[in-house]
């Protein structure tokens, strides 16, 4: 379907390893809320598989996603990882349960009442060692800290990831939905390979961070990426400019996110291979200056 994912989308250098930019996102290899099996594993094996056989080399998972099951179904998938591809995972976030419940009929989100941060030090080291043992690999090669803990000062857990960075634990050290001048204190601290901040054509608001590491080289991981919401609408822009380029609102979204700026690495997450087959077609779609501008304009 594509002759080189690489070619199509660009690349992006992180731990040394030049990875294409359209990457993927394995938080919904698990069950619903992002809590425990998912309803077909051997499928989500299957995602994973074809996702590195049609070029993926960023895998973005965490701890917290299961908890564990994300990473054990990558480990299960493409152990041992191929050298050409980067696994991310992430630690600092907690569970005390599903997100979503199923309650009378009704899904009910819970939201971040269901991930508590933690992040103490020894707490963000033990899960690094649990993560390499998860996924079988004696390095991670992007450790993101998933939030950081209003209870803990940043620079201590920044710190310990510095720590782990020094003894060759993790190789590239990554922020996850944090402010600019979180990561200006961060970078006081150690080098910051990513930032991982919610953005998508209907939610803007790390615009000012996408700018910020875009001006200092740092890749920006927009997570959520196909949300469209309203403007998929039927007659809305999205839905037109996929229809004239006969494809689907998550390809516009998608074309449109790495159109955005040279660290842009989208991470689309599916427990399907249709849907990913689906997503990754977004590197060879592109959209007029025209269309992008119609886009941009639309937030
Ligand atoms: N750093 C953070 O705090 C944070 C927070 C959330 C997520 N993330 C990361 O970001 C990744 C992406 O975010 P996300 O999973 O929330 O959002 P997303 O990738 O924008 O969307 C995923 C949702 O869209 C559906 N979908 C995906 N591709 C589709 C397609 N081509 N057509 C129709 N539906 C499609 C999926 O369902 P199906 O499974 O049915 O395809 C799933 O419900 C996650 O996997 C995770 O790695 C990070």
């Amino acid at each position: 379907m594509i002759a080189s994912l690489s070619d199509m989308a660009g690349t992006f250098e992180i731990a040394g390893k030049k990875v294409a930019r359209l990457g993927f996102g394995a938080m919904r290899l698990t069950g619903l809320g992002v809590w425990g099996e998912p309803e077909d594993r051997q499928e989500c094996v299957r995602v994973v598989r074809r996702a590195v056989e049609l070029g993926v080399q960023l895998i973005d998972t965490a701890d917290s996603y299961g908890p564990s099951v994300s990473e054990e179904i990558i480990r299960e998938a493409i152990h041992p990882c191929p050298d050409d591809v980067l696994i991310a995972t992430k630690a600092g976030l907690t569970r005390n349960g599903p997100d979503v419940l199923r309650t009378n009929g009704k899904l009910v989100r819970l939201g971040p009442a269901a991930w508590p941060p933690v992040g103490r030090p020894e707490y963000l080291r033990q899960q690094a060692l649990m993560s390499l043992r998860r996924l079988g690999v004696d390095h991670i090669d992007l450790f993101q800290l998933h939030r950081v803990d209003p209870k803990v000062p940043l620079e201590d857990q920044v710190g310990e990831l510095k720590r782990l960075q020094d003894e060759g634990t993790i190789l590239a050290i990554g922020l996850s939905q944090v402010t600019i001048d979180q990561v200006e204190r961060a970078r006081t601290v150690a080098a910051i390979a990513t930032v991982q901040n919610r953005y998508n054509l209907t939610d803007r608001r790390s615009a000012d961070v996408l700018e910020y590491c875009t001006r200092h080289g740092i890749g920006f991981i927009p997570w959520a990426p196909v949300a469209a919401g309203e403007l998929a609408r039927s007659g809305g822009p999205v839905d037109r400019i996929a229809a004239a380029h006969g494809t689907s609102p998550s390809q516009v979204a998608l074309a449109w996110l790495l159109a955005r700026s040279e660290v842009v690495l989208p991470i689309p997450g599916t427990s399907r291979v249709t849907h990913l087959e689906d997503n990754l077609s977004a590197a060879t779609l592109v959209l007029s200056d025209a269309e992008i501008d119609e886009l941009t304009a639309a937030a």
